[in-house]
């Protein structure tokens, strides 16, 4: 009797733990240096690598210089960039983090944390929409490698650069002073 007892606190307690624990659970954070680092730029560079090796002379993608295992490089890399970019669009909280000051390497035209954090909060919404525009690009991206669809894939891979142009302009590279001090207020 007392062992019954005791089971059924643990689980009354993990029922409540596990209670407790799930509204946490669900807001999402994102830093966007880790984001970019560990995801949207290692998958980028991953499949223009592999596209850029099997095109032809007049800069498509040529289906007999792609084999079983490029297709499905290609394939698994677009869908690390789609992941990552559906988090960045959808994350509860976008932190920056700023500059890599340690590595010494701070390019020039490059906003600090704080601007950059700025920026981002006086126009989430368009940050976002440029997340989300690069995952439907590269669930494209997907789709076309799935079906080894060369011409599509070819085409693909190419324009996923254009949310990324697009997001560093407003988001990472420093804007002329006053327009980030006036969106700041
Ligand atoms: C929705 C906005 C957004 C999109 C889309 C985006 N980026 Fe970024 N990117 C940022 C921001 C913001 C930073 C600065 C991050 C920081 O310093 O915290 C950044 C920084 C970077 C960096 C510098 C990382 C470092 O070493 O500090 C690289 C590389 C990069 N992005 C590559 C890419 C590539 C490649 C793509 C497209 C495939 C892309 N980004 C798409 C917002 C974006």
């Amino acid at each position: 009797m007392r062992k019954a007892l005791a089971i059924l606190a643990v689980y009354g307690a993990l029922a409540s733990y596990l209670a407790a624990a799930e509204p946490v659970a669900r807001h999402t954070v994102i830093d966007t240096r880790e984001a970019m680092v560990a995801g949207i730029n290692s998958a980028a560079v991953a499949i223009w690598d592999i596209s850029s090796e099997a095109r032809g002379e007049e800069g498509e993608l040529d289906p007999t210089r792609m084999t079983d295992d490029s297709w499905s490089q290609l394939r698994d890399e677009a869908q690390s960039l789609e992941s990552w970019a559906r988090m960045m669009a959808e994350a509860d909280t976008i932190h920056a983090a700023g500059p890599d000051l340690a590595s010494c390497e701070v390019s020039e035209g490059v906003a600090s944390r704080a601007e950059i954090q700025a920026m981002i909060d006086a126009r989430p919404e368009m940050f976002r929409a440029s997340a989300r525009d690069l995952a439907e690009r590269a669930g494209l991206l997907v789709a076309a490698a799935r079906a080894r669809d060369a011409a599509a894939a070819g085409h693909r891979a190419a324009e996923i650069d254009v949310p990324c142009q697009g997001c560093h302009t407003r988001y990472w590279y420093n804007q002329n002073p006053p327009q980030v001090e006036k969106s700041q207020d």
